[in-house]
């Protein structure tokens, strides 16, 4: 049965999930949505969608600056929506048009990751196009170098641990629940 979110709580914004490939932000994102009772959206297929295209043909056909273009886009529409939870692209934070979106109108979540579990994981597949290189782990240590600093800007940060899907969306939402319920208690809204 599918637990009711919690009744002295009530997303006012989307919950957007940034972090590195592999960090577990779709699965993590869609229980955490279910959770919360609302709609979650996964910016990469979105984006596929749009362009009736998978990622690898999209930065084969096109290359990456077209990718972001329309990353950007697709993310831009998606904060436009009801309260939901959206998981972004590993990228999508690096751009400062789509960072700044995302800082006015969502309530941002890094899923911070050891490069141990990431790369574990990552290795298995070769669905990522930026790490179709001679050294993947060490183009994954070359973005994680570049990116933690900038995603540390996000929000919130919740650890990305090699437990159970369940029981990370069940600390996500916690701390969601945190950061959002003590909003509303100290600060409110006009006319509330
Ligand atoms: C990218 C991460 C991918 C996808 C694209 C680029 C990145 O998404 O958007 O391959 O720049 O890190 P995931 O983080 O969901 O793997």
């Amino acid at each position: 049965m599918k637990k009711k979110p919690p009744q002295d709580f009530a997303l006012d914004r989307p919950v957007v999930l940034i972090g590195m490939m592999g960090a577990g932000k779709s699965t993590i994102g869609l229980r955490a949505a279910g959770l919360l009772d609302v709609p979650f959206y996964d910016a990469d297929k979105e984006i596929e969608k749009a362009a009736d295209m998978t990622i690898p043909e999209i930065f084969e056909t096109f290359g990456e600056a077209h990718f972001r273009d329309g990353e950007r886009r697709v993310i831009a529409r998606l904060l436009e929506g009801k309260p939901s939870v959206i998981a972004t692209g590993g990228g999508a934070f690096m751009d400062p048009e789509t960072r700044s979106l995302i800082a006015e109108n969502a309530l941002s979540v890094w899923l911070r990751a050891e490069e141990t579990l990431l790369w574990s994981r990552v290795s298995r597949r070769s669905s990522r196009p930026l790490l179709q290189t001679d050294n993947p782990r060490q183009t994954l240590n070359n973005l994680i170098a570049d990116r933690y600093p900038v995603y540390a800007e996000a929000d919130l940060v919740v650890e990305s641990k090699d437990v159970s899907k369940e029981a990370m969306a069940g600390a996500l939402v916690a701390a969601v629940r945190e950061r959002l319920g003590q909003g509303q208690k100290h600060e409110g809204k006009p006319g509330e």
